[in-house]
């Protein structure tokens, strides 16, 4: 953060800290050196409810002292933390240095429960149902709030629990997904194509590929545009799991389907990306997560 914000803000948090702080021992300095004129009997001369007189006594002792201990610990406090600006404090504390220790106390704590899943094969850790159990807990902190809860997907998040696959589905590939994450990038093609209306005839031919309704004769225009498309999505549009280009002739759309949202894809192009979870979760999580979501497309090997 404090590359992005100018000193002055830091200098100025500090000054306002300490100039309070001197406000306060000011203020103590000067109430007790200040004499307040009373009258004979040691009152001010104020009267509330009839009776009830202000009396000038200095004030207790035991206040006094608490306000001097609370400056202190005040001045205390600011040294050994951070509370002065950038200054760090003299403790080295930090809520990003608390936090990381508590991971690596919880890691360290949980390596006995992941090592028992270390040397077996992903295929056999998807039918232990602890492994499961586990498994579902770190999907619902990791990845649920983009592929769902069901792992089902939705409109630019793949489901995770068909068999198809942008990036590839065996374990092996869905591990290296985890890690390092993927980008699928297909770039606007509407200059390669030609005219809106041969864009227009070729998204119709993908349409066609799919056997989703579709106009056959643009369709039949189409098809020798979409060799700009093959070089990617393959011959008959099979899909390339190495660019991570989908299979356009199954009836699975990560982006809608139709005339509209295709000719809209070609136009514009697309630019997706799963974050990669490397040093965000440890080799044995996401092992463990690769189990679970393997699990969801071989049911039958997956079940225990
Ligand atoms: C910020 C959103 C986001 C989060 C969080 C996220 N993903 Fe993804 N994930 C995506 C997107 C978007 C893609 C599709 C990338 C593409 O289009 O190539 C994807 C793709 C995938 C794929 C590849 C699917 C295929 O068909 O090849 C797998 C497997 C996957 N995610 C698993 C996970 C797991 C497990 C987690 C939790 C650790 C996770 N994702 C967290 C957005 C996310
Ligand atoms: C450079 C490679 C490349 C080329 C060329 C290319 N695409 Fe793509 N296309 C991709 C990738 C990668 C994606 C997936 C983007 C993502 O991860 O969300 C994609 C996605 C799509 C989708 C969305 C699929 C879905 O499931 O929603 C359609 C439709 C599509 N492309 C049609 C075409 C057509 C038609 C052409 C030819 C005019 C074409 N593409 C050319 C790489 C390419």
């Amino acid at each position: 953060m404090s590359d992005f914000i100018h000193r002055f803000w830091s200098d100025y948090v500090a000054m306002l800290s300490l100039l309070s702080i001197v406000a306060c021992v000011l203020l103590l300095w000067l109430t007790a050196r200040k004499r307040v004129a009373s009258d004979a009997d040691n009152t001010t001369g104020h009267v509330w409810d009839e009776d009830l007189r202000e009396a000038n006594n200095p004030l207790p002792l035991w206040w006094v002292g608490l306000f001097v201990l609370t400056i202190v610990f005040g001045l205390g406090y600011l040294a050994v933390f951070p509370g002065l600006g950038s200054f760090k404090g003299q403790s080295g504390w930090s809520s990003r240095g608390e936090y990381e220790a508590d991971v690596a106390k919880a890691t360290q704590a949980l390596a006995p429960v992941y090592a028992k899943y270390e040397a077996m094969p992903v295929e056999e850790i998807a039918r232990d149902p602890q492994a499961r159990a586990i498994g579902e807990r770190l999907f619902m902190n990791n990845c649920a709030q983009c592929h769902g809860s069901d792992a089902r997907g939705s409109k630019g998040f793949p489901n995770l629990t068909d068999k198809d696959w942008l990036h590839g589905g065996t374990p092996e590939k869905i591990v290296e997904t985890i890690t390092k994450g993927r980008i699928g990038v297909m770039p606007p093609m509407a200059a390669a194509v030609g005219t809106p209306d041969d864009v227009k005839n070729v998204a119709n031919y993908a349409l066609s590929l799919a056997g989703e309704p579709h106009d056959s004769l643009r369709a039949g225009l189409g098809k020798s545009k979409f060799t700009a498309c093959a070089a990617c999505h393959g011959i008959g549009g099979v899909g390339n799991q190495a660019l991570g280009a989908p299979n356009l002739s199954d009836k699975i759309w990560l982006h809608g389907y139709g005339e509209a949202a295709i000719v809209q894809i070609i136009n514009n192009g697309k630019h997706n990306e799963m974050p990669g979870q490397e040093g965000r979760l440890t080799d044995a999580q996401i092992r463990m997560l690769a189990s679970y979501v393997w699990g969801f497309s071989n049911t039958a090997a997956a079940t225990p």
